[in-house]
């Protein structure tokens, strides 16, 4: 989003189109908080840049939190209980993260979600996510909520088939998008993350997806 006038006054929402909207500035409240729960559950579940389907690996750096994790390896996208890496089970969701989640599907207008899963993506100055759709999860009556941190990104935001329309939408620190009822399946993705340095989180952008999976 732009850089407000006002330094510190969130941007006001913005509805991308029916069941999605940018809520800017929401995850404000994760600042104090944030740089200590990523470290963490990095130690605890390490990032490690995961393999596709086809063999590419990928260049965002990925974990999970909370009941089941989303992975990518030769056998296919998919949950799972335990981090393959460890053997363990992925670390619990933090309640900081779970309660922003809830708030801002709330917020959205998508009462009652509760996420069982939460993908911590980490972007260095470069990576990037192609056009995809969020698909591998059980239900899809319940939205997607997306929480970005440090280094701003280009958010592209398409249409229920791949050759849709692309808008580009700038995300800064603690935006939150989310997308759910008729915008649920929307292809979606990020431009390469350009350089820079960011105040709480350094050479980075990390995005928390939280989804109800089960
Ligand atoms: C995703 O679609 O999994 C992540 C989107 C983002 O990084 O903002
Ligand atoms: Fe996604």
């Amino acid at each position: 989003m732009q850089d407000s006038l006002f330094g510190d006054t969130p941007q006001p929402d913005q509805t991308l189109c029916e069941g999605a909207v940018v809520l800017g500035g929401y995850a404000r409240r994760l600042d104090p908080v944030i740089g200590g729960l990523l470290e963490a559950l990095a130690q605890d579940a390490p990032f490690r840049q995961m393999e596709t389907p086809g063999g590419r690996k990928m260049s965002v750096a990925m974990t999970n939190c909370g009941g089941s994790g989303w992975v990518s390896d030769r056998a296919g996208y998919r949950y799972e209980g335990r981090d393959p890496l460890t053997g363990r089970p992925w670390p619990e969701m933090p309640a900081p993260l779970r309660d922003l989640a809830r708030d801002s599907a709330t917020q959205a207008g998508f009462t009652g979600f509760d996420p069982d899963a939460c993908l911590i993506n980490q972007y260095l100055p470069g990576a990037r996510l192609s056009l995809h759709q969020d698909k591998d999860e059980a239900d899809f009556s319940q939205p997607i909520v997306s929480v970005s941190l440090g280094l701003s990104a280009v958010f592209l935001f398409g249409g229920l088939s791949r050759a849709d329309p692309v808008r580009k939408i700038g995300l800064e620190h603690s935006d939150v998008v989310v997308w759910g009822g008729p915008s649920r399946l929307r292809y979606h993705g990020i431009s390469p993350v350009k350089e820079g340095d960011h105040a709480l989180l350094g050479r980075r952008r990390i995005n928390l997806t939280f989804r109800r999976v089960l």
